[in-house]
């Protein structure tokens, strides 16, 4: 199996079931526009976020990592009404872009984008947050993984993005810094006793990786 194949299946599933309306389109194509790099989920997985946030219940949402908005578009698609998305990112121009694709996309009042590194702006969020989706630095995770917990309550969800890197994350010998940040969450996950969690290896159009899901409570 090829990139190829992964790729012409996501066009078939995203056509068929997924289904992503035009402000998705819109929203890729500011992005892009703006010279923004080109690494948001895929379709087919922001779905499956917008799902995993609307069969808890989600009211409020957090997001590490914003870009321009892409997958905060398919999470704030959960909220219910009075829900609210909170999305954290670094570098002023993403947050630019991505508050006015959420304008575009009719998200402006149930979004804020807040700008400055993820883990100096979470003490002053006011939790708890019902679900996390984790996609900044990965150095950071295990420090994200952390103050998530401290702004997180039993039942509370947190996804993290690009957990297997290509099967990388097995690479015990790894210097590179951002397989060693995802290896340090698992190894802090495994000794965390209030949380559970698994890791699913996904392939689609953006490759090879995978989302981890923490359950906060066992
Ligand atoms: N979640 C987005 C993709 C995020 S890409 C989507 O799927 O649509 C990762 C983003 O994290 C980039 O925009 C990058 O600027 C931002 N980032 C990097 N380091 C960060 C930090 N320390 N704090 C917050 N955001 C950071
Ligand atoms: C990169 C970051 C991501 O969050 C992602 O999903 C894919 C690639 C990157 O920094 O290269
Ligand atoms: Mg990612």
């Amino acid at each position: 199996m090829s990139q190829k194949t992964w790729t012409a299946v996501d066009d078939y599933l995203d056509d068929l079931i997924v289904r992503p309306d035009p402000a998705f389109a819109d929203a890729l194509e500011a992005s892009q526009a703006a010279g923004l790099p080109e690494i948001a989920v895929t379709a087919a997985q922001g779905k499956l976020l917008e799902l995993m946030a609307r069969a808890m219940g989600a009211r409020r949402i957090l997001e590490i990592g914003t870009l321009g908005g892409y997958s905060a578009i398919w999470l704030a698609r959960a909220l219910p009404a009075g829900g609210r998305l909170v999305t954290l990112e670094y570098n002023p121009k993403h947050a630019e872009v991505a508050r006015a694709n959420f304008a575009r996309a009719g998200l402006a009042e149930v979004t804020e984008v807040r700008v400055g590194a993820g883990l100096d702006l979470m003490p002053a969020l006011n939790g708890p947050f019902d679900f996390f989706f984790i996609d900044a630095n990965k150095e950071g995770y295990p420090d994200y993984f952390r103050a998530c917990l401290e702004l997180s309550r039993p039942g509370s969800v947190m996804v993290f993005d690009n957990v297997i890197r290509d099967g990388k994350v097995i690479d015990a010998a790894t210097t590179d810094f951002l397989v060693r940040g995802v290896r340090q969450l698992y190894k802090d996950i495994a000794a965390e006793p209030r949380v559970s969690a698994t890791s699913i290896q996904t392939v689609g159009a953006k490759g090879y990786d995978g989302f981890c899901m923490v359950l906060v409570g066992r």
